[in-house]
């Protein structure tokens, strides 16, 4: 296997604790019992790869490389693709500059705000099936002898919020996020001045990892991932995304409990296929009436009993791929713009949310990441009160304020994106720093009263993470 780390650089090292100390200032005291390890570079390990995608250290390449396979590959109808899907692979949305970067994709949701309450379609007798409005459908396709049409999915006459945007994020270094224990999310929401305080929301976790013993059926964790920062763990994500984004569904077991929460197809605007149509696309069908094993679950394990764990092989492998991805590397050329563009971060205040803070992970971390090691995200991955830049998307029952929560997106590697914010409105990461409001107006502000050189240090700084 080829080696591609070099040592964390002095100087690009000395800035992140200078740029940490220079904003402490700033923080509040930890409060409760909670406290943020103060890190010693000395102790950790801090690798740059020299090369975007590349996987962490001590990853075995053949699985790797088994995993990205699966990451990549193009499913059809007979798969289970569908009856509505955004694409046909993960990779095709994750894929810039390479396998598990950004994409070019905008998916689109919808929702309806009535007197301050949100509300999602997913129940009532308005029930369309949710927020999310899938791009696409297997239109029509002949199952046995009866030819079957699945329709596209639309946008309900009745809602007011329309045509919200989200962009396909990167992927790389989450697995070392997943790894961190959820009193680092905690502490670091306590250290937040409270004006600008994110929330570690906690969620139930649908699909627990075996390989986590904090995790079990019913329990919670702070949800880290995606742009509300409501999912998670990987794993979850990899059911939700077959599930959701392309429509294909899975049952796994944990414990002896067969995990339903992907196993239900989407259809467009909740209507069934007929009768006849196989549930909306061509996988084989499982027998009917099996409580644990649904008949039209494209990918399934079978039954649960025995105390039986065992999930899904595609999600096993998505996450693999996902969880070995190393950390973008930085770039180190211009090391005084970028000492200077780093000073100007933390002075404005970015620092506040998109913290340079040093994340060491666990010991022994429950997933396959390398234990104690460093990285430097610039996110405090919690969700904050963004104002007229928040999606305005949320869950039925949902007050209005709920809905403006957007999670600070993670700077590293965004000089590898080609747009920005959950929509991808911004071109750049100046336009990307000017729509930012609420929680982050002042920085915004502040960062508009910066001299043009100064700004561009800003810039120079956030494409050098
Ligand atoms: C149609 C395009 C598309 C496909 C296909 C797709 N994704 Fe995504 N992915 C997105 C978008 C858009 C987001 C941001 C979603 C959000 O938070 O609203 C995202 C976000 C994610 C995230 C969260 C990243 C973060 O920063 O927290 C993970 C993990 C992920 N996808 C994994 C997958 C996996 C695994 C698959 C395949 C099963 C997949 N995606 C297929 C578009 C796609
Ligand atoms: C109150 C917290 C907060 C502060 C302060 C803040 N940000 Fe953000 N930032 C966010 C959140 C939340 C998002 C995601 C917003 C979205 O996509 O709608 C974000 C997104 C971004 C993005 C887009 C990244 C991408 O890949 O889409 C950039 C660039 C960025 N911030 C830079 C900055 C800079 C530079 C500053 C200082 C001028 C700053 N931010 C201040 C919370 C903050």
């Amino acid at each position: 296997m080829r080696r591609h780390q070099t040592w964390l650089c002095g100087c690009f090292a000395t800035l992140l604790i200078g740029t940490q100390m220079g904003c402490e200032a700033d923080y509040g005291p930890l409060e409760g019992s909670e406290t943020l390890d103060e890190p010693e570079l000395t102790s950790t390990q801090v690798a740059i790869t020299s090369q975007i995608g590349d996987p962490l250290p001590g990853t075995d390449p053949v699985a790797f490389e088994e995993a990205a396979d699966a990451f990549g590959d193009v499913e059809s109808i007979e798969d289970g693709l569908g009856p509505t899907f955004n694409e046909r692979a993960c990779g095709t949305c994750h894929n810039l500059p390479v396998l598990g970067g950004s994409g070019s994709q905008i998916e689109r949701r919808f929702g309806r705000l009535t007197d301050g309450v949100f509300f999602g379609y997913d129940n009532d007798e308005e029930n369309q099936g949710g927020t999310l409005r899938q791009l696409f459908a297997n239109g029509t396709y002949d199952s046995a002898g009866v030819s079957c049409t699945i329709p596209v999915e639309v946008e309900p006459s009745s809602a007011n919020i329309n045509n919200v945007g989200r962009r396909a994020t990167p992927l790389f270094g989450l697995g070392l996020v997943d790894a961190m224990p959820d009193s680092f999310f905690v502490a670091l929401a306590a250290s937040q001045p409270v004006a600008i305080r994110g929330l570690a929301q906690r969620v139930r976790v649908a699909l627990p990892d075996p390989r986590d013993p904090t995790q079990s059926v019913g329990s919670m964790r702070v949800a880290r991932f995606g742009h509300k920062g409501l999912v998670p763990t990987l794993l979850v994500f990899s059911g939700d995304a077959y599930d959701n984004e392309m429509g294909i569904t899975t049952q796994s077991c944990v414990a002896g409990t067969s995990i339903l929460e992907f196993a239900v197809e989407n259809h467009p605007n909740n209507v069934q296929p007929p009768a006849g149509c196989n549930g909306g696309d061509l996988a084989l069908a499982n027998p009917p009436g099996d409580p644990q094993v649904p008949e039209f679950t494209d990918d399934v394990v079978g039954p649960c009993d025995g105390g039986r764990t065992e999930i899904q092989d595609d999600l096993l492998l998505f996450t693999t791929f996902m969880e070995r991805l190393a950390p973008p590397p930085p770039d180190l050329g211009d090391p005084i713009g970028t000492i200077i563009g780093g000073f100007n971060f933390v002075v404005v205040g970015c620092a506040g949310c998109h913290v340079p803070v040093i994340f060491v992970t666990p010991a022994r971390p429950f997933n396959a990441v390398p234990g104690n090691f460093a990285f430097l995200p610039f996110s405090d991955f919690l969700a904050h009160d963004m104002g007229a830049l928040g999606d305005g998307i949320g869950e039925t029952g949902d007050p209005v304020a709920q809905t403006r929560l957007m999670r600070t997106t993670p700077l590293w590697g965004a000089r590898f994106n080609t747009q920005f914010l959950h929509d991808g409105r911004a071109a750049t990461v100046r336009d990307a720093i000017l729509a930012h409001d609420g929680q982050a107006a002042a920085a915004r502000t502040q960062f508009t009263q910066l001299s043009n050189f100064a700004q561009r240090t800003v810039v120079r700084f956030v494409n050098s993470i």
